[in-house]
């Protein structure tokens, strides 16, 4: 049995069934409108670079799905099926104090990966699962780096920013601030000089 989760604009979530539990395939699609050899080498980069950030993320203390098995050639990743409604979806639907307390949830994930010298590439609310128990879970890591510096740590907050901006207009102080707040519980006082990259970044406007 197979069903379309997801269809994102670089790859298609398919949800299958193997072994009596449900797991996900993750298939990054063709991008017809990239020379051949670009687009196959892009795919195959992203899958492995996926797939090792998944479980770096993890020992950080990030809570990923669980890869198990990996098609360099067919660009396909098989991962734990992470039952829960996208971060997206719920942040209108919940009451402020709840959508606070999972903002400040997102940014102690973030600075844990930032503190391990990670960082996500495309830390966008889309990107993160609630379950049941409201536990978070981060996936998408295909634009994740290792050895990350202070500038890509301000870019990754600065994306965060703008993400809020963008799709949460009306709720994005209390999740922006409350991001921010969990950001420093995890990481103190060594927050403040990847907290100012953010803002020059901003400022520079070079990434708006
Ligand atoms: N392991 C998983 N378990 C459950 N849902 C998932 C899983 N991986 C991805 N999804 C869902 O599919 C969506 C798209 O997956 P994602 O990895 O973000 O792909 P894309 O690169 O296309 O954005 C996610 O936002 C999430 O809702
Ligand atoms: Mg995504």
């Amino acid at each position: 049995m197979q069903q379309v989760l997801a269809r994102g604009a670089e790859s298609v979530i398919f949800k299958i069934e193997q072994w009596g539990s449900p797991f996900v395939l993750k298939w990054r699609q063709t991008k017809p409108y990239l020379l051949k050899d670009i687009d196959s080498h892009l795919r195959k980069l992203r899958t492995s670079r996926e797939c090792k950030m998944l479980t770096v993320s993890r020992l950080l203390g990030v809570p990923t799905p669980a890869v198990y098995s990996v098609d360099l050639d067919k660009h396909m990743i098989m991962m734990d099926f992470i039952p829960g409604t996208q971060f997206k979806q719920l942040a209108g639907q919940i009451s402020r104090s709840d959508l606070s307390s999972l903002s400040r949830g997102f940014g102690k994930l973030i600075a844990l990966l930032h503190e391990g010298n990670v960082v996500h590439g495309d830390p966008t609310t889309s990107n993160v699962i609630v379950d049941d128990k409201s536990r978070m879970w981060i996936v998408d890591f295909g634009l994740s780096e290792m050895n990350a510096t202070l500038e890509m740590k301000g870019v990754d907050l600065h994306l965060i920013y703008r993400a809020l901006e963008t799709t949460h207009w009306d709720l994005q102080e209390t999740m922006l601030d409350s991001t921010l707040e969990g950001y420093v519980d995890i990481l103190g006082s060594t927050a403040e000089p990847t907290l100012s990259r953010m803002k020059e970044i901003r400022e520079r406007g070079r990434y708006h």
